[in-house]
């Protein structure tokens, strides 16, 4: 691997500024943040000279063929995830996308046949999976202190969160409101302390309640006009392990918290809480409850990038693998198509 890891982002939006080019820049010298691609040319130029990255372009296409790049980061709507993930990979480099991993299942398969064809690494930016509570929850699980975990419950809700700004709100853009936006990270975080189970039958329901009026913006004002996703989604997933799985999260929906978010993981010989982490256990005939004394301060999505060059620098696998991309992609597909037609979808 040529010394310094050249990056290409494309995307110069929220995430891009927010998490991307940041965390790449502070990793050191062993990274450069090369160029960056954004369909408004203005707003790439503007990026760039924000950031000092020597390349802004309009069109990605000419982004990956004119620089030499290793890996890039794909902070776009996720209406384009796919076209660009695997222009990407065509074009010889890594690739880190945000999330949810694209559209359909069928988009997230092609990409992860290109990432296997091109022996490239093709990853999503999930990155509750580097909170420490998470970390330290996942090794508990390893180390078999919760036993087999047979349930598990999820939720991310917000009373009145509706994102204000960007296309978080435009299904045609992002394919669905808060299921793939902030319930997909709970989700994940859900499967993954599950190790990622196949799924069997999903039952599903969601509701466009109270984005569609004007209303109490904790998140800025949302174009109520335009809102055309759901703002609660509601669903229940059975695996073909025999485990299963709970899972809300709302934009907005009528609740007592402003914003609440928890992963309840169920085994048979332990069980625990995160956001805050607590595990639940029977030990020397009672019953005990165990609480981290200290939980580190971090920004989670700055190890998930750190973590991203480390894969590449040192060839090892992302925590975050393409067929899991595939395996959540099925639930959230098969969890609209149920709330669509009102019947539980079987998966396979
Ligand atoms: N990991 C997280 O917690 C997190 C947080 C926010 C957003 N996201 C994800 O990041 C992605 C982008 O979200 P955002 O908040 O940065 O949105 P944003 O609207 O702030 O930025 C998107 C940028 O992409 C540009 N763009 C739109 N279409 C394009 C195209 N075809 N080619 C090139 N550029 C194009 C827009 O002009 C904009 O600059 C979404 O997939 C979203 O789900 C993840």
């Amino acid at each position: 691997m040529p010394q310094p890891i050249r990056i290409g982002i494309i995307g110069a939006g929220g995430i891009a500024r927010s998490a991307h080019i940041p965390s790449y820049q502070s990793y050191g010298q062993d990274v450069e943040v090369i160029a960056v691609a954004n369909h408004n040319k203005d707003k790439a130029v503007e990026c760039a000279e924000e950031f000092s990255i020597p390349h802004a372009y309009e069109d990605e296409q000419q982004m990956l063929e004119e620089q030499e790049l290793d890996a890039v980061s794909i902070c776009t709507p996720n209406k384009f995830h796919a076209s660009q993930a695997i222009a990407a990979l065509q074009a010889g480099c890594h690739v880190l996308c945000e999330k949810p991993p694209a559209m359909t299942v069928e988009e997230v398969e092609k990409m992860t046949l290109e990432a296997e064809k091109v022996g490239k690494f093709l990853t999503y930016g999930f990155h509750f999976r580097f909170q420490p509570e998470v970390e330290t929850l996942k090794k508990y699980i390893d180390g078999h202190e919760l036993g087999e975990i047979y349930a598990a419950q999820t939720h991310y809700n917000r009373r009145r969160g509706i994102p204000g700004w960007g296309v978080f709100t435009n299904k045609e853009l992002q394919g669905g409101g808060t299921l793939i936006d902030n319930g997909v990270h709970m989700l994940d975080t859900a499967l993954y302390l599950m190790g990622y189970p196949e799924p069997k039958t999903v039952l599903g329901a969601t509701y466009q309640k109270i984005g569609q009026r004007p209303g109490v913006g904790l998140m800025g004002e949302w174009d109520y006009e335009n809102f055309s996703v759901e703002d609660m989604a509601r669903g229940m997933i059975t695996f073909e392990n025999g485990s299963s799985l709970m899972f809300e999260s709302t934009f907005a929906a009528n609740v007592e918290e402003l914003s609440s978010k928890k992963v309840s993981v169920i085994g048979d010989e332990g069980g625990a809480d995160l956001f805050p982490l607590k595990i639940f256990q029977e030990k020397y005939d009672t019953l005990v409850d165990t609480t981290p004394a200290y939980v580190e301060k971090r920004d989670a999505n700055e190890y998930l990038i750190h973590d991203f060059i480390e894969c590449i620098l040192h060839n090892k696998q992302p925590l975050s693998s393409p067929s899991e991309g595939v395996r959540i992609q099925q639930i959230i597909q098969a969890l609209y198509e149920s709330a669509k037609t009102g019947e539980a979808v079987n998966i396979n």
